[in-house]
Parts: C-alpha cells; structure tokens; sequence
C-alpha cells in the first residue's frame, strides 16, 4: 500500500500540473500558432471562429473578454515576432524620414510603421523598436502616443524615438488637445461637442458634454476591449507632453502650430502640436 508521505506526493505534483504546467502548455502552443500566421484571426481561421463562439456561449462577458483579450495579445506578439524580423532586414537609410503609428497616412518619402497591415515596418509599439539607433534625421508621430499607459509605456516609447534619431534630430508629435475640451466645459461652451459632431469623432448617441469628454479620455464604446488598440490611455496638456519628452532625453521640447508640410490635415483641429529636439 502507498505510504501517506508518498500520495501526498503524487497529489501535490498533480496539482502543480493542473496549476502551473497546463496553463504554461496551452499559452506556448497559443503563442506558437499565433507566431506562425495569422491563425488566431477568427476572422480568417473558420477553427478559430468556432472556438471563439464557443467560449462566446460558455463564458461570461467579463470572462470571455478576457479570453479575446490573451487571444489578441498571444496573436501580437507573433506580428511583432514577424515584423522585428522584417525591421532587422529593411534597408535603413542614414537620416531616414519616419512616421510612427501612421495607421493609414502615409507620407511621401517616410518610412511607415505601426501594427496595422500594410505599413513599410509593422510592429507593436508598446515593446522596444528593433530599428538602429541614431538612424533618423526626423520622427513624425501623430495621434498615438495617447494609446500608450503614461508613464511607463509612453515614456519608454519616447526613450525609442530618442534613440532612434540622430544628434539634432526632430520629433514632431501631436496627441488629442486635453484643454480644449476641459475648458469648453468649464465655460459652457459648445465648440468641442459641435466639433465632435462635425468630424464624427466620437458615436452618435453621445449628447452631453461629459459622454464627450469621458470618450476623449477613453475611447471606449461599449463592448469595446482595455486590450484594444484603439483606446485611449492617458490624455495630455503640453506640460504633461513637454515633461515626458525632457524626461525621454530631449534636449528640447515646446509647443508649435499645425504644419501643412507633413501634419495631416485631418489634425488640424483639435491636436496639440509638440516639437522635439535630440
Ligand atoms: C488614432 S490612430 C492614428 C493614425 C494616424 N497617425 C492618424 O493621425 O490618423 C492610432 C494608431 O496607433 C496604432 N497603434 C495603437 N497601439 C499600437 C501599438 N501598441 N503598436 C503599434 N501601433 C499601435 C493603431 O494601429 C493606429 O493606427
């Protein structure tokens, strides 16, 4: 018959199984087909889908939020896997032109990188940049560093393009204007919330002036994912956007107006404008 010291072994290895072996299995083999295509696509993988409606049924919201939330991320960090690979090989040219989470603007004679398809150099920007260092002449940076977590992810993320640019390089940089919005509100002026309608840039079935400032803060709609890069995390004023460059290594930072040479046009209203130098 087992002796007790001997089940008391068996039963703690099975449970250090169940606990700690299992879940570390399904995340590496998660992570294996993530890296070699885009199988955990559900829209492109019709296994992925099933699975998907599946834990859809059978988990909670909150919990099966949480299974799309570690699908996605498992499914990022093979793009990421792909595109550092891609980034190591590109042919980087001395005083290159980048634009940095370009979603789908792209400008003549810059490099294009961001996570979305069809971008020169496609990455994910919460992890370091395998680009060389010292390699730009000028970083143009519209309308995402607002999708990082301030201070960690943001401040790293400029620490990169400090890196990234050449002694006296520039970093030209917008984010969503903070105060504008806040002061409309304070004033009860209608401006931000008639701009908002006019370039749709928040839903339609917002109306009051606080639906409108929790989104500019947010963007989250409803059902929409924390992990999803379309949120919002951290809203600046240019103190707070100046304090993170300085913090980043520039050596100088400081408000500028909209330039129609490079800002996209549909920047021009409401953006705060931030130059930065290396
Ligand atoms: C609001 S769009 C801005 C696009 C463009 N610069 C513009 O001004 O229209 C934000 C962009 O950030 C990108 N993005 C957000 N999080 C990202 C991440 N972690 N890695 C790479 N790109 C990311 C999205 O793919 C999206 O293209």
């Amino acid at each position: 018959m087992a002796k007790i010291p001997e089940l008391l072994a068996a039963w703690s290895s099975a449970f250090l199984r169940m606990v700690g072996l299992y879940p570390c299995v399904w995340l590496e083999f998660l992570y294996l087909v993530g890296s070699q295509s885009n199988l955990l696509s559900s829209t492109r993988n019709p296994t992925m889908a099933l699975i998907d409606r599946l834990a859809h049924r059978a988990l909670s919201k909150y919990a099966y939020n949480s299974w799309r939330e570690l699908r996605d991320e498992v499914s990022a960090m093979g793009v990421h896997r792909r595109g550092a690979k891609a980034a190591k090989n590109f042919a980087w040219k001395q005083g290159a032109k980048l634009n940095i989470g370009c979603g789908s603007v792209k400008n003549a004679g810059f490099v294009s990188v961001d996570f979305c398809p069809g971008v020169d150099v496609r990455l994910d920007l919460r992890k370091p940049m395998p680009i060389p260092d010292g390699i730009a002449s000028m970083i143009l940076c519209e309308h995402f560093l607002e999708h990082l977590r301030y201070p960690g992810q943001a401040g790293a993320f400029l620490k990169e393009c400090h890196r990234i640019l050449q002694p006296g390089g520039e970093l030209y940089i917008s984010v969503p204007d903070t105060r504008w919005p806040l002061e409309c509100y304070v004033k009860g002026d209608p401006e931000y919330v008639r701009q908002c309608e006019v370039h749709r840039w928040h839903p339609e079935w917002m109306d009051t002036e606080m639906e409108h400032i929790n989104y500019h803060f947010r963007q989250q709609d409803d059902g929409r994912l924390d992990g999803n890069f379309e949120c919002h995390r951290f809203a600046y004023d240019e103190k707070t956007l100046v304090k993170a460059l300085r913090g980043a290594g520039f050596a100088e930072a400081h408000g500028r107006s909209f330039d129609p040479a490079f800002d996209a046009p549909h920047r021009r209203v409401g953006s705060l404008f931030v130059k930065a130098v290396k």
